[in-house]
């Protein structure tokens, strides 16, 4: 891409933790939903993502089921992530999949901001959280360290803007940039066959414009974009810019989580990509086509 064509495109913030710190907690109080509520056990079954602004910017957070979901797409070399917040409930420190995260977040190697979720309960030590984080080579800044601990509370929003602040100085530092003018490409966060509505896909458009009639591949699918819509309000778009993710409808068979998107100019094409990949490992299939396209 030409330098002159790149603008500033919004951070992709993962939320990853040990179960049940407040990952869907926080992204629900941030955005002013209550999905925890629904959810079966209150145990995330699925992987959510929402565009949030604030003055005027934008800040793309994706909730995942767990760490596995992340580990998967990170081995599938399809890593959205630019951020990762590592939440940790101040009342259990750091747990088994607390340091799962961490040896995640370091292996893709984005910038950790800890929230220190929980902070409301009476009683809790922000201390020993903070001990152990050194523990694990996570310094706090006000110890000295480069990392950013905010010490938030999704029950009553405490740290929420301090939170969303934080993630746009880090994003301010690494200047993450994008060009909207070229074809879309981007990641399947996940998708499903629903009866007559077809195949459902949940994708993040990493660069590019991605607009409804588009032809594209994902992973072993094709097809012609019907329709998208705003992952949080459901309302249709015409067009979706870097960064943003979106609900879409169009292709043949639900692409896996962490398959790659392109946008090509011709059906045939991207049917016999996709037919191409079928067969054999994804990674043959993968890199047999990159270097095709
Ligand atoms: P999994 O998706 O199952 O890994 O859990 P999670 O990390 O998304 O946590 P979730 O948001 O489901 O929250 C777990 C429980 O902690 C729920 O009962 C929340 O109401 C509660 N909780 C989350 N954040 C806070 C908080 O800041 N303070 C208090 N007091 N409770 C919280
Ligand atoms: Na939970
Ligand atoms: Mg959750």
């Amino acid at each position: 891409d030409e330098e002159a064509d790149l603008v500033t495109r919004a951070p992709i913030v993962t939320f990853l933790g040990h179960v049940d710190h407040g990952k869907t907690s926080l992204l629900d109080a941030l955005i002013g939903i209550n999905v925890v509520k629904g959810e079966a056990g209150g145990i995330t079954q699925h992987i959510r993502a929402y565009t949030v602004e604030k003055d005027g910017r934008a800040v793309t957070f994706v909730d995942t089921p767990g760490h596995e979901a992340f580990t998967e797409m990170r081995a599938r070399g399809a890593n959205v992530t630019d951020i990762a917040v590592l939440v940790v409930a101040a009342d259990d420190g750091i747990m088994p999949q607390t340091e799962e995260a961490i040896s995640h977040a370091k292996a893709a190697g984005v910038p950790i901001v800890v929230a220190l979720n929980k902070s409301d309960l009476e009683g809790v030590d922000p201390m020993r959280a903070m001990t152990q984080m050194t523990e694990h080579q996570l310094t706090p800044s006000e110890w000295g360290g480069d990392t950013e601990v905010v010490r938030t509370s999704a029950t009553t929003g405490m740290g929420l803007d301090e939170l969303l602040e934080t993630l746009l100085t880090v994003a301010d530092l690494h200047e993450y940039r994008a060009n909207p003018s070229r074809k879309a490409l981007g990641v399947c966060l996940e998708a499903e066959q629903q009866g007559d509505r077809g195949v459902i896909a949940k994708l993040v458009v990493q660069n590019g414009t991605l607009r409804v009639g588009d032809i594209l591949v994902c992973g072993s699918s094709h097809g012609r974009v019907r329709a998208m819509t705003d992952t949080l309000t459901n309302a249709p778009l015409q067009e979706a810019g870097p960064s943003t993710p979106v609900n879409l409808t169009g292709l043949d068979i639900p692409p896996g989580a962490g398959d790659r998107f392109h946008v090509l100019s011709d059906i045939t094409q991207a049917r016999e990509i996709a037919a191409s990949r079928e067969h054999g490992s994804r990674t043959e299939s993968l890199s047999g086509v990159t270097t095709k396209v």
